[in-house]
């Protein structure tokens, strides 16, 4: 096979890394996957009615790293986008009386649901102290109850954070380190967007746009319903592989334990509107922290980028044990087994004859957003260009 580096995956850790060796090598480069298109868990279609849709979730891209977007703006066609999400709050007293309430936590949450009076940043600190005045945990705090109770008093934590987290996890937030909470952000000001990052975009030609760009070079063919497990032999000739697969997979012949994953079932509904602009929720993400319902959020895909059709479709987000890999479990039995599928990649890319890298969110069992992906494929190409072994394999 006439292929000097493979690649396994054409999501954008994949896909980033074959666009720098095409434009900067002589290579020829074959970028496969196991599934049937191109763009990783980022992929999106229209459908039936005109609305795009994120197959794998909503995906909005935000950054603070300007070369991440001088790289990616490029490819595709962009547009500004900032995105807000709503959580629906049940009372306590059981009725049915919700209100929708601004996440991450700002001013305007504590107004909605707990006391209008709450003004300014200064208003906001003395009703948190007054909230939190009884909590006596320790520091450092046990589990994540501890964390999140001793940051945002009981009342927050009940109505956003215990069933939310119990329904994400499938543990309560007392099973949980602390570290998973302490990462949930707090505002101290009226700032109601999701991301404060100062470059937040969509891609208006959507995320399979811009991939179908990137990809889009005489030096890179792409080959889709491609197991590089089944397919291994095939490229036994190739001695360079970026591989953007799962670690524990790479290695299943070794007879370590699976690295354990959290993933998503998705439920749709497309609802008649009438009306081209008419929608169905106050925000593109309605979050469900309440256990009335078993869904953790519903995203109506019509909002982003406010697309216009007679139809509307809805799709319920349900946290999973099994099902494609999504999120790492950060536990301590998951941190020492990934450090020693780590000690492997590091033998294996050190290998003499034929060398193995491992790139993204799945090879490095670590969540990624889009422009981390992005961010680490430019650092590594930056990394291997000046690498003396890398030179050998990749440059010209
Ligand atoms: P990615 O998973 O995209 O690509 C890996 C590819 O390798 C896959 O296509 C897979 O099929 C292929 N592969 C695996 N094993 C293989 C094998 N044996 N043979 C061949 N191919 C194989 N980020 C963000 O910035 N904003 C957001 O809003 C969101 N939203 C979001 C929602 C949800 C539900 C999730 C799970 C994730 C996000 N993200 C996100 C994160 C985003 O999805 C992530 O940053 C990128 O997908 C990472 O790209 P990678 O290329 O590393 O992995």
């Amino acid at each position: 096979m006439n292929v000097d580096t493979l690649i396994v995956g054409a999501g954008f850790s994949g896909a980033v890394i074959a666009r720098l060796l095409a434009e900067n090598t002589k290579q020829k480069i074959m970028v496969i996957d196991s599934r049937d298109h191109i763009g990783g868990n980022c992929y999106d279609y229209v459908n039936q009615y005109g609305i795009r849709i994120s197959k794998y979730g909503a995906h909005l891209f935000h950054t603070t790293r300007q070369d991440v977007w001088n790289f990616i703006s490029a490819f595709g066609s962009w547009e500004p986008w900032e995105h807000k999400v709503l959580a629906k709050i049940y009372p306590r007293d059981g009725s049915d009386d919700f209100a929708y309430a601004p996440v991450p936590i700002c001013i305007q949450t504590i107004q909605k649901l707990y006391d209008s009076s709450v003004q300014n940043e200064e208003d906001m600190r003395r009703w948190l102290a007054e909230e939190t005045r009884s909590i006596k945990f320790q520091t450092p705090y046990k589990n994540s109850m501890e964390s999140a109770v001793a940051r945002f008093g009981h009342r927050i934590y009940n109505d956003f954070f215990h069933s939310y987290t119990l329904k994400q996890w499938e543990k309560s937030p007392e099973e949980l380190d602390a570290s998973v909470l302490e990462r949930i952000p707090l505002r101290y000001n009226k700032d109601d967007r999701y991301f404060t990052d100062p470059i937040q975009m969509l891609p208006s030609c959507g995320y399979t746009g811009v991939f179908k760009d990137l990809l889009n070079h005489p030096q890179i063919e792409v080959r889709l319903n491609t197991d590089y497990f089944q397919e291994r032999h095939c490229f036994n000739g190739v001695n360079f592989t970026v591989f953007t697969g799962p670690i524990d997979g790479y290695f299943a012949s070794r007879g370590l334990d699976r690295l354990e994953y959290r993933s998503l079932r998705f439920e749709e509904d497309t609802f008649e509107m009438g009306d081209k602009d008419t929608v169905m929720q106050p925000a593109s993400v309605v979050n469900e922290p309440s256990m009335r319902v078993p869904y953790t959020r519903t995203v109506e895909f019509k909002q982003f980028l406010n697309q216009r059709s007679t139809h509307t479709t809805l799709v319920r987000e349900y946290s999973a044990s099994n099902g494609d890999p999504y999120y790492p479990v950060p536990n301590e039995r998951n941190t020492k087994l990934y450090a020693t599928y780590q000690q492997l990649a590091e033998r294996e890319t050190e290998a003499e004859r034929r060398t193995v890298l491992f790139l993204g969110r799945l090879a490095n069992y670590k969540y990624l957003n889009m422009d981390q992906a992005i961010g680490n494929a430019l650092d590594h190409w930056q990394k291997w260009t000046k690498d003396d072994m890398i030179k050998t394999h990749v440059v010209n």
